[in-house]
């Protein structure tokens, strides 16, 4: 018994160990926060730590919260129960919640009978109470009863359910909201419980269809009226609903996203927008309620339109009535319009260069000056914050702006707007700080366009082109005189590099650019100009890596300036192979703040997809695969070499006299360049004489006798005619080419002569160049055509062959009698 006993203790023990380790526990000076949420409980566990002041039982199972479930937690004072499937509660479930403040019920399954008559008789001190999302099909006016103390109320709303005693008596309510809300009307009775309560904050996001004028009369109280999202109501309607509220001090109206019927609009008469001044409002927004029309007058009838501070009418479809801006000057409070999104155009009217036209935009005045139309739009005096984002101009070009009153704005938004060109400039924004240009047309750009902003410090210009509209700005006048720009946003306008000067004036100002979505292949600035600098955005552009000396750079630059630098690179054409080893490496060593963990996909080396960590991972492989790349890059340099040589050598080989000659020709050409014209017609010398200095005897003697003494003709011999200090190959052509016949005196010993074959060769490309026979033969010794060079025997038929026999050889008395003279001479000549 007793050992049973033991083991029920221990056990016990153990399930609420186990139990309690479920929940955390976070203490910070007095509060105690109990964290059991989500947890799967089915019950509320038991040893919740008796200190906690802040409990949280959410997203649990708990059908059923049983009679004194939270004794002893005498400190909680906020109670979270909601999403748990919560059906039933019994009487005394939340006794001893005696500090209880708050209680979240929300997202259950209560209903009318869930909750018994006294469940909250305990807890006096009740606050707020949230039953929202709950099946209540009657308001629980009992319960409510006792909770005089209760300030913030969030409940179902239930369709033709009057707010009886229950809510009569939270005197000290001072938000309401209903959620989800299925009322329909609300009528001059609707709230007539709440006549002596505190209420200060009303939502109904509902189903409304009908109002009527004097339904929130009885809410003496209230400061912010929020009647959103029903979708069957008009805003004309609703803003009849301030009839009841004449003359109060209201804190917001909030009529966003109703009348959400297709093809239908709403027109604000003048009248009804008056409504808005008929008490004195600070905020109103009238986000997205199809208003297509604004009747001119509506400001001028406001009765406390000084009372205006934030209008926020964006998202509606205003197009036609434009007069309602003109108005707006009159909002002489007025800090922040919002009039962005208008789904239609607002300006339909073409503007004409030469006339005054006054219906486009907010205009209050045109002039036209130095050939472009200036306007003059007023804007109220008060106004800081002005958003015409996409009012849907289109097709009509920038044109000069001056803002008059326009002196503490300082956030101006006319993004979406496509003008067609950025030829105009903004005047009369001394402190405009924020200027969003984004989708002009700026592909023609007058460079002063955005100068005259002296305290501009962040430009947003996201696809305008500027990529052509900049192209030509070599020095940087577009932003020059922006020496206080602190943030550029240049994203998707197409560049590809900067003019160096782009950023001249900015170099000690700028601290984030954003070149994201552009076409750079190259790290675009030179970061080490910069000094501020904290934050640059590459992300999708078209970069391969990084070049050593940008790497170089930023990392000068973060330690130069003790800058904490910022570089996105995600999305670029990143590739991981051999070129980009030492960017690999960089990725992942350096201090620069990258994004995306450095963990940026790229082209792997074997051309698969990969990331640049895998790469990193795998440097050593890329780093072998290089190396053999490398041998295998000289090793192919190598062969080719050497077979370009080997080819080059067999060609020179075989073609070695004609490249010889050719050498030769041309050297000689270029020797005598200014000698050429003529040289082919008139030759210096009749022939050349080619002959050994063992057969000199008889070609001075006999032969010069004869050819030059008795016939008066003009021979060359190298003895007598060669150039000294001129090359023998030089003089040898030279001779060649100036001579209309080349005489070889071929013996045994000019055989043997080395320059015998190169004079026969020279020649017999001469003669191949000139295609005549320019060669004659005399043969001084008997030889047998076999005996002669074999280039002289392939062209043995286009020579004159003369024999010269015993008398001849030896000539010694001037004989010129037989017949190998006159031969000779007619060969000579011919
Ligand atoms: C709170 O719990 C602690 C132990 O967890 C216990 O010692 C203490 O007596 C409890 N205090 C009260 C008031 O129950
Ligand atoms: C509850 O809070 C009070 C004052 O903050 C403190 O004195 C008391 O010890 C707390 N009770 C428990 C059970 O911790
Ligand atoms: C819870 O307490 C109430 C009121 O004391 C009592 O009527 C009810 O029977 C109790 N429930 C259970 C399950 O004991
Ligand atoms: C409401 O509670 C149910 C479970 O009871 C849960 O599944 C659902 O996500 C909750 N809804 C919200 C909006 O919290
Ligand atoms: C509601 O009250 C307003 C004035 O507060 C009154 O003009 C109007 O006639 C009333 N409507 C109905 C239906 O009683
Ligand atoms: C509204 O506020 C103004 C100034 O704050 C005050 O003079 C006036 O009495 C207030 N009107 C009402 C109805 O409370
Ligand atoms: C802009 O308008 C103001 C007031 O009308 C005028 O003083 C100023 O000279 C104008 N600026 C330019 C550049 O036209
Ligand atoms: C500027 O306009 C663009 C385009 O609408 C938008 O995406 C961006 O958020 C705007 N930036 C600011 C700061 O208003
Ligand atoms: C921008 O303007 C240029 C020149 O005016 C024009 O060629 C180009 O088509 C325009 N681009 C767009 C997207 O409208
Ligand atoms: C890098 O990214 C790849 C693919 O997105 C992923 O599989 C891998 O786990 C990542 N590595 C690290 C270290 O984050």
């Amino acid at each position: 018994m007793k050992v049973l006993r033991i083991v029920y203790v221990v056990s016990i023990f153990l399930i609420s160990k186990s139990l309690s380790s479920k929940c955390t526990t976070i203490r910070t000076g007095n509060d105690v926060f109990t964290d059991c949420h989500g947890r799967g409980f089915r019950n509320v566990p038991r040893n919740i730590p008796n200190d906690t002041t802040y409990l949280d039982l959410s997203d649990n199972k708990l059908p059923v919260i049983l009679n004194f479930s939270f004794s002893g937690l005498k400190n909680v004072s906020s109670l979270k129960l909601s999403s748990s499937q919560i059906s039933v509660i019994e009487s005394k479930a939340f006794s001893g919640l005696v500090k209880l403040t708050s209680l979240d019920l929300h997202n259950n399954s209560l209903g009318i009978h869930s909750l018994p008559d006294h469940v909250f008789d305990s807890s006096s001190v009740l606050r707020i109470l949230d039953l929202s999302q709950n099946y209540f099909r009657q308001y629980p006016e009992k319960v409510l009863e006792k909770l005089s103390n209760l300030e913030r109320l969030s409940i179902n709303g239930i369709n033709n359910q009057i707010f009886g005693n229950g809510f009569r008596s939270l005197r000290k309510l001072i938000y309401l909201n209903f959620d989800p809300c299925i009322i329909t009307r609300i009528d001059n009775n609707t709230f007539d419980a709440f006549k002596n309560t505190q209420l200060k904050e009303l939502i109904l996001e509902c189903k409304v269809t009908y109002v009527e004028v004097g339904a929130l009369s009885p809410l003496q109280s209230l400061e912010s009226l929020d009647i959103s999202m029903n979708l069957h109501v008009r805003v004309s309607n609703l803003l009849e609903l301030l009839n009841g509220l004449i003359d109060r001090n209201i804190t917001s109206i909030n009529f966003r996203h109703n009348f959400r019927t297709s093809a239908a609009t709403d027109v604000l008469l003048a009248s009804q927008f008056s409504m808005l001044g008929a008490v004195c409002v600070k905020e109103v927004d009238l986000t997205r309620n199809q208003i297509s029309v604004i009747q001119a007058g509506g400001i001028h009838l406001m009765k406390h339109k000084q009372c205006l501070e934030k209008l926020i009418l964006k998202e509606n479809e205003i197009s036609g009535e434009r007069t309602i801006l003109l108005e707006m000057v009159q909002l002489i409070s007025l800090r922040w319009l919002d009039i962005s999104n208008q789904a239609m155009i607002l300006v339909k009217t073409k503007v004409r260069k030469n006339k005054y036209y006054g219906r486009r935009l907010d205009i209050t005045g045109t002039k036209y000056s130095s050939g472009r139309l200036t306007y003059y739009f007023q804007l109220p005096h008060n106004l800081q914050y002005l958003d015409i984002s996409y009012i849907g101009v289109k097709g009509t070009g920038l044109s000069n702006i001056n803002l008059t009153n326009a002196d503490k704005l300082d956030n101006m938004n006319l993004a979406g707007n496509k003008f067609k060109h950025c030829l105009g400039h903004f005047y009369g924004l001394p402190h405009l700080q924020t200027i969003n240009i984004s989708d002009f047309n700026c592909s023609d750009l007058d460079l002063n366009m955005i100068s005259f902003m002296p305290n501009l410090k962040t430009l947003i210009s996201r696809r305008t082109h500027l990529n052509v509209g900049l192209q030509n700005d070599v020095n940087g006048d577009f932003l020059k005189q922006l020496l206080g720009l602190k943030h550029i946003d240049f994203s998707d306008n197409g560049f590809v590099t900067f003019n160096q000067n782009m950023f001249i004036s900015q170099y000690r100002s700028l601290i984030s650019l954003d070149l994201s979505k552009n076409k750079f292949s190259k790290f675009p600035i030179h970061i080490s100009k910069f000094s501020t600098l904290m934050k640059l955005n590459l992300v999708q552009n078209q970069i391969a890596l990084l070049q050593k000396s940008d790497m170089k750079q930023l990392e000068n630059y973060q330690r130069e300036n003790n800058i904490k630098f910022e570089l996105l690179l995600n999305d670029n054409h990143f590739v991981c192979n051999c070129d980009s080893i030492d960017f690999v490496k960089w990725l992942q060593e350096t201090k620069v703040t990258l994004d995306k963990n450095r963990n940026y996909s790229c082209v792997y080396i074997d051309n698969s997809l990969k990331t640049t960590v895998y790469a990193y991972k795998h440097l050593e492989f890329i780093e072998s695969k290089c190396l053999s790349k490398i041998w295998l890059t000289i090793t192919i340099i190598l062969v080719v070499v050497f077979l370009f040589i080997f080819t080059a050598s067999v060609i020179a080989y075989k073609y070695r006299i004609t490249l010889h000659f050719w050498y030769l020709h041309i050297r000689r050409r270029y020797r005598h360049y200014t000698a050429l014209e003529g040289d082919s017609k008139e030759y210096k010398y009749n022939a050349f004489v080619a002959y050994c200095n063992e057969d000199e005897e008889w070609v001075c003697g006999p032969l010069v006798n004869y050819l030059e003494k008795t016939n008066g003709l003009a021979l060359c011999l190298h003895d007598r005619d060669f150039a000294a200090g001129k090359l023998i190959m030089d003089n040898i052509i030279d001779a060649i080419f100036e001579s209309k016949k080349v005489v070889l005196v071929i013996s045994y010993e000019f055989l043997k002569s080395s320059w015998c074959e190169f004079e026969l060769d020279m020649a017999r490309m001469k003669m191949f160049q000139d295609n005549r026979d320019m060669l004659v033969v005399v043969l001084l010794d008997k030889l047998s055509i076999l005996q002669m060079p074999i280039s002289l025997q392939r062209i043995w038929n286009k020579v004159t062959c003369l024999e010269v026999d015993e008398t001849i050889c030896t000539n010694q008395n001037d004989n010129f009698e037989h017949l190998f003279w006159k031969r000779l001479y007619e060969a000579v000549v011919m």
